[in-house]
Parts: C-alpha cells; structure tokens; sequence
C-alpha cells in the first residue's frame, strides 16, 4: 500500500475530505507549516500523526524546504499532497518529489494562477469556474493536470458562495486524483504528460448559461 503525506496551513478541509475519503493507501502523516492550523486536531483525533514544521523557525526559504523534506522523508512517502499549504516551495524541493508532489488550486489552470481566484474570475464575468488537481513542477500553479472539475458562475454569485461551489468539487476531485495515483491508474509520463490507464474521457460537458433544450 502506498504512502502519502498531507501538508497544510491552516482550515484543512481539502485534508479532512482525503481522511474522509477512505482511500487506498496510507495516510503517514499531516504536517503543518502552522502550529495553530485548524485541520491538525481534525487528524489527530482520527490517529493521524501530525508534525509542525514553522517557517518562523528558518531564516530563510532553503533551509525550511530542507527541514521540511526531512520530516517528510521520515514517513517514506510515495506521494506528498499539498492541501492548502500556504508557502512557495523552492526549485529544489521540487525537483527532490518530482512526480510525486501534487497540489489542487482553486481555478481552471492555466487560468488564475496564484491568490484571490474567485474574485479575479468574477472580475472577468467568467460563466464556468473550478478546480485543478495537478503536479507540481517549479512554476507557481503549473505542472501536468491529473483532473479538473467546472463549476457555472452564478449572475448573484459572491466570492464566497463561488468558492463554497468551487470548494464543493475540491473535496470531490482530491480523493479520486490520489486514489488513481495510489492504484497506479495515473501515472507520470517521462515526456510531463499524465496518462490515464482505462478511464474513459469521452462524453462530459459543462455548458454555462445552459443550452436551450428545443
Ligand atoms: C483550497 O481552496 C485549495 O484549493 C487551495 O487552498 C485552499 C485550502 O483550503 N490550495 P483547505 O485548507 O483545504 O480548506
């Protein structure tokens, strides 16, 4: 059975939805770079270990990556999932879980990278909003796409009910990325494409307003 590590910053309910999820793998850990993050009770009292690695305790960005990746390497992970995790990893860190870190943002990518996603895409007057579950590779919100969920932007729609919406598919599109890395159904590619092994991706679409039925 596979090995994942959680890390967060903070709410963690992308982390809570994984715990919930009854996956097909073993969740070692939840690491936070925050001691007052809510999601850490959250898996303590389910028997998840849980560590603090603070970024307050490092001068400088190299040398919390490197903490970091040494508590992380202590529970052998395959997998180590970004779960709201508030802090810009270095080139090195990187490249050291190099198709085994992955990350969901709160935006169709390659639209809206980095912060207030929701607000940018109502801003734009966007009919069809999301979510990515991707890869993570050195650019900020780059990196292969494992699966993507489309929401419609509502005409009354507020920041905060667009990303309760968007919020919504996070919990539903996490689980199923890391149960298909952890079976081995999604892998890798050498090339930096992600492969799907026997799912079909035929037949789906979100058409926001909705066409007229005639
Ligand atoms: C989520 O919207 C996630 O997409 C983004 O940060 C937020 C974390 O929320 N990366 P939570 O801590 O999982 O509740």
């Amino acid at each position: 059975m596979k090995n994942i590590v959680i890390l967060i910053s903070g709410r963690g309910s992308n982390m809570q939805a994984l715990l919930a999820a009854s996956l097909n793998c073993n969740i070692a850990a939840v690491i936070s770079s925050r001691a007052d993050a809510a999601g850490l009770a959250f898996a303590q009292v389910r028997g998840v270990a849980t560590e603090v690695v603070s970024h307050k305790d490092y001068p400088d960005r190299e040398s919390f990556d490197a903490a970091l990746a040494e508590v992380i390497d202590g529970f052998l992970p395959d997998f180590v999932i970004l779960a709201g995790f508030m802090r810009i990893l270095t080139a090195d860190f990187v490249a050291h879980y190099q198709g085994r870190l992955i990350n969901i943002h709160p935006s169709l990518l390659p639209a809206y990278t980095g912060m207030h996603t929701h607000a940018r895409a109502l801003h734009d007057g966007v009919r069809i909003h999301g979510c990515t579950v991707h890869f993570v590779t050195p650019e900020l919100d780059h990196g292969p796409i494992i699966i993507q969920a489309a929401v419609p932007v509502l005409p009354d729609d507020t920041e905060h009910s667009l990303s309760a919406r968007v919020l919504f598919e996070e919990h539903r599109i996490y689980p199923q990325a890391i149960r298909w890395l952890c079976s081995g159904q999604v892998k890798l590619n050498t090339d930096g494409k992600v492969i799907h092994h026997g799912r079909s991706l035929a037949g789906m679409a979100l058409i926001s307003p909705a066409l007229e039925t005639t």
